[in-house]
């Protein structure tokens, strides 16, 4: 596949964001704060009031360092809509769905999706670790189905991951680098392989630290003071593995263990104890570690 951008043909306007969890919240916070309306839909009622609250303390510790005026802030609110209905999709140019880490549950939105947005809309995932090119197959528009993988926090972490499917068209591709880039991401691109490029690398070290606190060759604590202070990560690989959130961790695993063939990716037994437990991490309150 070519790397040679076609010029952006038109302007992304009005976004749906599906799945308005620690990702989605952040991923509709930009988006309104460069200009689109914004649908920000999940079937959790109570998630999408906790979204509406995060995205508001977001944008507000910009104002309070002068980063954003607080007009600037208002609008940006002003310009999200909370839904719970999928119909209301119908008019979007862009959709960004962040759902469970699950093929078979992104799978049936797309199928949903398909059928009720316009057709010329995009439909873009931010999934993982899962292939584009099967979650386009269960559309009727494989060429407008993208992969655009932010990263947690997405108003903080300045990358866009972009995955083309196998029929992703140069036009969608560079109209969704264009749009990621007005949302101030650098835009890296990945062939459509298990869990793309960053976590492919990321996950098998996440992994290694489990299999190091399960061996017992250190404690949870000095596992991640090892590698802060040691390789200068900004979080300890458990303490990271905490914030994306066990689930995602162990999904991303099982699809390139699956995906790759290859025992190394493998979870590790004590990550998948703490899923099963419950444990999912900073979101549910407890993990690795336990927040108060
Ligand atoms: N909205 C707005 N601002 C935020 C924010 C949010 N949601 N979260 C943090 N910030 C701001 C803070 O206000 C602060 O700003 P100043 O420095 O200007 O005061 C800055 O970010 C740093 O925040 P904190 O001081 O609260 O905390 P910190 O220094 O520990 O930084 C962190 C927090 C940015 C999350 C940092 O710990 C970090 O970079 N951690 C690693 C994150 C990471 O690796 N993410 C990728 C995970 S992998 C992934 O996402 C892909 C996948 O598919 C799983
Ligand atoms: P999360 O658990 O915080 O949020 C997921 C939200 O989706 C929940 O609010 C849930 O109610 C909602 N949801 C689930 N199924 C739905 C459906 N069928 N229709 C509507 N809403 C539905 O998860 P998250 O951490 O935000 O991850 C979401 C996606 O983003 C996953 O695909 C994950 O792999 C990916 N991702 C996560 C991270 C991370 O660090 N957590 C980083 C990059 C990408």
């Amino acid at each position: 596949m070519g790397t040679q951008a076609a010029p952006a043909t038109s302007e992304i306007a009005a976004v749906g964001v599906i799945g308005a969890g620690q990702m989605g919240s952040g991923i509709a916070q930009l988006a309104a704060a460069a200009g689109c309306g914004v649908f920000l839909l999940d079937s959790d009622p109570a998630a999408l009031s906790r979204a509406a609250a995060s995205i508001s303390s977001s944008l507000g510790r910009l104002v309070s360092k002068g980063q954003l005026s607080q007009a600037a802030c208002d609008d940006s609110v002003k310009r999200i809509k909370c839904v719970s209905d999928v119909e209301e999709l119908r008019g979007v140019d862009l959709v960004i769905e962040a759902i469970v880490e699950s093929e078979d549950v992104k799978k049936k939105l797309f199928v949903e999706l398909d059928r009720i947005t316009k057709p010329s809309a995009i439909l873009a995932s931010n999934t993982s670790s899962i292939s584009i090119t099967r979650l386009a197959s269960a559309t009727s528009r494989p060429s407008q189905v993208i992969g655009m993988h932010f990263f947690n926090p997405p108003p903080i972490m300045k990358l866009v991951e972009i995955i083309r499917g196998a029929d992703t068209s140069e036009e969608i591709f560079s109209r969704v680098k264009s749009f990621s880039e007005r949302i101030g991401k650098t835009v890296i691109c990945s062939q459509d392989y298990p869990g793309f490029i960053v976590n492919r690398i990321l996950m098998p070290m996440i992994n290694e630290a489990f299999w190091a606190l399960y061996t017992g060759v250190a404690t949870k604590e000095d596992i991640d003071t090892g590698m802060k202070l040691g390789t200068n990560h900004p979080m300890g690989p458990l303490q990271l593995a905490d914030f994306i959130g066990l689930d995602v961790c162990l999904s991303v695993l099982r699809v390139l263990h699956n995906g790759l063939g290859d025992n190394k990716y493998s979870p590790c037994p004590l990550l998948v104890q703490y899923v099963d437990a419950g444990r999912l991490g900073k979101k549910r309150g407890l993990g690795v570690y336990s927040y108060g």
